[in-house]
């Protein structure tokens, strides 16, 4: 079993990367294997809504790193997406990374468990950790939760390193993922995924 954990701050080894990593230290320790990744701090391409990713599986772009994360996420057996809080809201690069990988045929990705972590200096962090667990929800991805909303709070990977709820939080998360995904492990074979309906899409509400 592993787990894909994406870094969407630009700084590769910051406080993100701090939260994610007490994420991943829990699934390790409880036999899950972990990968982060780094989004990188170039320009993430926006979403130019061309359409031809639904033909291909893959996004047109290929100067940033999403179609790679998208067949590290096919592998993987759990997804963790971490952000800055930005203006009260995840990274701008995070959310065109998230609009282009979860625009990609996203089936592969059903019943994947996922969650979503963010880290503030002060404010904004459920905003922000909403934003995030919106890709999950619209993409049948059971959210693993905690024991509060998934936050660390600091300006430097020093400070984040002092939140002693944040980063409890973040442990709480990692053993949570890992027994879920043991329960899903258990379960092959025994109960099947549940039956899935020919999608239905009215670009309307009646
Ligand atoms: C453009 C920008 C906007 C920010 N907006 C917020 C904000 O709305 N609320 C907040 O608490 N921190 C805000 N911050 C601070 C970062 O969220 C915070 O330092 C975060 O922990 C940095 O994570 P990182 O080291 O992984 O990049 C902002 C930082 C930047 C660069």
């Amino acid at each position: 079993m592993e787990v894909l954990l994406i870094n969407g701050s630009p700084h590769p080894k910051g406080c993100t990367y701090t939260a994610l990593s007490v994420v991943a230290e829990q699934l390790e320790k409880n036999g899950v294997a972990t990968q982060i990744m780094h989004i990188g701090n170039k320009p993430i391409h926006d979403c130019i809504a061309c359409g031809k990713c639904a033909e291909s599986g893959l996004c047109i772009f290929n100067d940033d790193p999403v179609n790679e994360c998208a067949a590290l996420l096919k592998k993987a057996d759990g997804l963790v997406v971490g952000s800055p809080v930005f203006y009260a809201s995840a990274s701008g690069s995070i959310n065109s990374f998230m609009d282009r990988l979860f625009f990609l045929k996203s089936d592969p990705y059903r019943l994947k468990p996922a969650a979503a972590v963010v880290s503030c200096r002060r404010g904004g962090a459920s905003a922000a950790f909403d934003n995030l667990n919106k890709y999950f929800t619209i993409s049948q991805m059971p959210v693993v939760s905690s024991q509060y909303w998934n936050a660390v709070h600091g300006n430097t990977p020093e400070e984040v390193m002092q939140d002693a709820e944040g980063l409890q939080i973040m442990r709480t998360l990692g053993r949570n993922m890992a027994w879920l995904l043991k329960c899903i492990e258990a379960a092959k074979g025994k109960i099947p995924f549940p039956e899935e309906e020919e999608g239905v899409m009215t670009n309307f509400i009646r």
